[in-house]
């Protein structure tokens, strides 16, 4: 296991839980239309880009809007959220979070975010986390969307590192699978049932050691 060299986080739902604020501001959005969705249909969007995020919440209203109007309402609903990131506290990251990122860092890996969100660095500022990473690779940068591997992959290549190298921490399954797109393994953060593909699953980066996960990990590779 020692070839692991770079970890790479998601952030949403690994490091903190904005998952919340996107909810709500999603929410407040359906309302405006007249319509509404649940928590469960919320699920969905984990990990999803805004545009798709849009698109799938209009499909559940029943809903089509004229393209000037999709902008109107991907720029409302990020106001709406980003009203909730610009209050946002330090204590606000999950739980374990900050000693993991503290611990792999004095380890000597690498440490890169590979996030769908165009707010990830100023979510980072508000957690206090930016120092951590090496790399920072997000929704202003990546093109293209999880379960398509090519956040990861610049993720892994801005680390100056190959993808076997790297070792991807992620809560969502489109996360996951992106991750082995990518030829990377991965680390699912949340439910075992849920998240199936993943080659380990922790409910969360809480009492976590590295060492006992990259443990784990030596039986999915080739001796
Ligand atoms: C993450 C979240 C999604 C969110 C996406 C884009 O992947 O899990 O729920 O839609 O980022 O976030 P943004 O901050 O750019 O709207
Ligand atoms: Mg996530």
């Amino acid at each position: 296991m020692e070839h692991i060299k770079g970890l790479i986080f998601d952030l949403d739902g690994v490091l903190v839980d904005t998952a919340k604020y996107h909810f709500l501001a999603w929410r407040r959005m359906a309302n405006e239309l007249g319509f509404d969705f649940n928590e469960h249909q919320n699920e969905q969007l984990k990990g999803v880009s805004r545009k798709q995020s849009l698109a799938l919440i209009l499909s559940w209203g029943g809903i089509t809007l004229s393209p000037a109007d999709f902008e109107k309402y991907m720029r409302l609903k990020n106001d709406w959220y980003l009203e909730f990131i610009q209050k946002m506290q330090p204590d606000e990251a999950l739980p374990g979070a900050d000693v993991f990122l503290r611990q792999s860092k004095a380890a000597g890996y690498k440490i890169a975010l590979g996030s769908a969100s165009k707010n990830s660095r100023l979510i980072l500022d508000k957690l206090q986390f930016t120092h951590f990473f090496d790399a920072i690779i997000d929704g202003n940068v990546a093109t293209e969307s999880k379960p398509n591997p090519q956040v990861f992959l610049l993720g892994a290549k801005a680390l100056g590192l190959t993808p076997n190298q790297c070792l991807v921490f992620e809560d969502a399954i489109a996360g996951i699978q992106a991750a082995h797109n990518g030829g990377m393994l991965a680390v699912g953060i949340g439910q075992p049932e849920i998240l199936t593909q993943a080659e380990v699953v922790y409910p969360g980066l809480d009492g976590l050691q590295l060492a006992a996960i990259l443990n784990e990990l030596k039986t999915f590779y080739k001796a």
